[in-house]
């Protein structure tokens, strides 16, 4: 029986630092991507092989445009460009991304400097448009106070949840993965009391209960993530959270990354949060949360990105792009 390619590493636990970089990649770039992805495991070596304590890993993504531009033949089945959600109140913006690195270890400066190598390494082929140093705060909680990720699938429901297998044969052991950065406001929210906070979150703040089903809201955050199919199966992601700030800034935040092995479970829960469900009943985090940054990338299993598919011949990019067969950018008010 064939056996399915070995993911990025994406199943690698959460980390005490991560650097998140998105980058846009110009016309004529392509190429120096393309060039770039074999040898990115050979830079985590680099870096990672002097620090054997430092669990540093990188993932890498590339977003549907670049996908288009670069490569020959089929794309990821499920790769679209983000699809900025409207509701009448909330808006969850897409923002410019065509590669994206997550880069995790226990300290930032492996990260660091892994991230400063791949973008010497690219040059003139791409601009940073978005950097975030991620770092751990107290027991794995939020700004908001909340511990994040409880509630991530492991093991193998992680890898169900996580990587593309027979239904997209060819991308096999691949990831989609999607990143919101949030800002918060912090004042407003600590000024409400902890009982408020905890029906917003819908778990206990000190000791991470989940609220019985009695008094959680359903308009509170883990209520409208909470996806179950008809028939009953519950469609989890793995997520990643980090915190992020400046205080000179007074700046607060949350950058959201989900992986999911269909982008389409992430878009349900962001519909459900930013519309509501029902329509207008939204989630209770977003009155004191802002999304900034809105992106969806392919992330190829680990062999792909040693091997990538054929470049773009000339002939093909003077054909017109693919159609990326979905609704696109635009807006996703009432559709669930
Ligand atoms: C402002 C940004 C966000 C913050 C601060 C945040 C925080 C949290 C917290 C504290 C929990 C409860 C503990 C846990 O299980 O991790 C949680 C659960 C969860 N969040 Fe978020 N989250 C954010 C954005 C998102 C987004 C954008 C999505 C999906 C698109 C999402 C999906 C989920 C899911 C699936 C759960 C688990 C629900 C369950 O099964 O109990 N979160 N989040």
């Amino acid at each position: 029986m064939p056996v399915d390619p070995q993911p990025q590493a994406v199943l690698s636990p959460l980390t005490e630092s991560a650097v998140f970089l998105t980058m846009t990649v110009g016309d004529g770039g392509e190429q120096a991507v393309r060039d770039l992805l074999p040898d990115l495991g050979g830079l985590v070596r680099s870096v990672g092989f002097r620090l054997p304590d430092e669990g540093l890993t990188c993932v890498t993504g590339i977003g549907a445009d670049l996908w288009d531009r670069t490569f020959d033949g089929p794309r990821p089945a499920a790769l679209h460009p983000f699809r900025e959600v409207t509701g009448a109140r909330h808006h969850a913006p897409s923002t410019p991304g065509d590669l994206f690195l997550h880069v995790r270890a226990v300290r930032l400066f492996p990260c660091f400097e892994l991230a400063r190598l791949v973008r010497t390494r690219l040059g003139d082929a791409a601009v940073v448009v978005d950097e975030v140093h991620g770092f751990r705060y107290f027991d794995r909680r939020d700004l908001l106070g909340f511990v994040d990720g409880t509630e991530n699938p492991t093991g193998d429901g992680a890898s169900a949840a996580v990587l593309v297998g027979g239904e997209d044969p060819a991308f096999a052991g691949g990831t989609y993965v999607m990143t919101q950065k949030y800002l918060h406001d912090l004042p407003g929210w600590q000024g409400q009391s902890v009982e408020a906070r905890e029906l917003a979150v819908g778990r206990r703040m000190l000791d991470d209960v989940e609220l019985d089903d009695a008094t959680k809201p359903p308009d509170s955050h883990v209520a409208l993530t909470t996806i179950v199919d008809d028939d009953g199966t519950e469609r989890e992601i793995l997520r990643d959270n980090m915190p992020f700030g400046s205080i000179a800034d007074g700046e607060y935040g949350t950058y959201f990354i989900g992986y999911a092995a269909d982008p389409d479970v992430p878009e349900r829960m962001l519909r459900r949060m930013f519309v509501g469900e029902p329509e207008g009943s939204t989630d209770r985090l977003l009155e004191f949360s802002t999304a900034v940054t809105g992106s969806l990338y392919f992330v190829p299993s680990a062999a792909l990105l040693d091997d990538p598919p054929p470049a773009r011949t000339a002939a093909e990019a003077a054909r017109p792009a693919p159609a990326h067969g979905d609704l696109g950018i635009g807006d996703l008010r009432g559709t669930r």
